[in-house]
């Protein structure tokens, strides 16, 4: 399969871009229409663009005829309320498949850890075509919450970390990267997620934007790690077992969203 990649993620899978600068009415986002997805921890997403334009957030393969994660459908009513989140979406020129809020509540590294999968944008993608990535515009201000980035889902050593400040954007390839986020906070974090189809555009975006592919990882102590890793390997083995008494064979985690 040959896709078509950007060449700014070649290197390291991601990018961070500068941030938003301009503060953005927490309206936009508390007031737009919410629905329940099975996802990582407990969460909810507004769609801003979706399969057909309607409220709901089922990957484009599920729908009929089936397609790969390009060509979402704005929602009027939602994109609506919410023209700063949807020209944040629109802006690098790419072509935009779903296009989502997402509410996480707070939870622990150790969720995270356990949280950790690979997202499925390219599902029905067509070889020759541009790979899809994904955009993260984090909407309220988490300095002290970390989206963790893994080449290696079981090796903590292959983990990078990078703060969630208010305006933070990174575009990250997600479906090589093992993925979550430790929201280490009091109330729900937000944060706008679209998902971009590489090519000529995104690495204009990118180089314009002056997109940083080594950005600098938080550290974190040691034994908090350990202890994270400990705790994963206890829950996928809990699982295991759950799934084993229901003659089921667990899959890897793969997003559903
Ligand atoms: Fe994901």
């Amino acid at each position: 399969m040959s896709f078509i990649t950007s060449a700014a993620l070649a290197e390291t899978g991601y990018v961070v871009l500068p941030p938003h600068g301009d503060p953005i009415d927490p309206a936009e986002w508390h007031d737009l229409k919410y629905v329940g997805w099975r996802s990582s921890g407990v969460t909810r997403f507004a769609p801003l663009a979706s399969y057909a334009g309607d409220i709901e957030c089922n990957g484009f393969w599920n729908h009929t005829p089936p397609r790969t994660d390009k060509d979402g459908v704005w929602i009027e009513s939602q994109t609506a309320k919410a023209p700063t989140l949807t020209r944040l979406a629109q802006e690098p020129g790419a072509n935009v498949g779903r296009c989502r809020v997402i509410e996480l509540q707070p939870n622990t590294y150790a969720d995270a850890v356990y949280n950790l999968h690979q997202d499925d944008n390219n599902r029905l993608n067509d070889d020759g075509t541009g790979w899809v990535v994904r955009a993260w515009v984090n909407l309220t201000d988490d300095p002290d919450s970390l989206l963790i980035l893994r080449e290696d889902r079981f090796d903590p050593a292959t983990e990078i970390r990078f703060p969630l400040a208010a305006g933070t954007r990174m575009i990250v390839d997600t479906q090589r990267f093992w993925h979550a986020v430790w929201h280490n906070g009091e109330a729900p974090r937000y944060s706008l997620i679209t998902s971009l189809t590489s090519g000529p555009e995104l690495d204009a975006y990118i180089t314009a934007q002056g997109g940083d592919p080594h950005a600098a990882s938080i550290e974190l102590d040691q034994q908090l790690v350990e202890e994270a890793q400990t705790e994963m390997h206890r829950r996928i083995e809990e699982r295991r077992r759950l799934f084993e008494a229901q003659g089921i064979v667990m899959e890897p985690p793969v997003d559903l969203y």
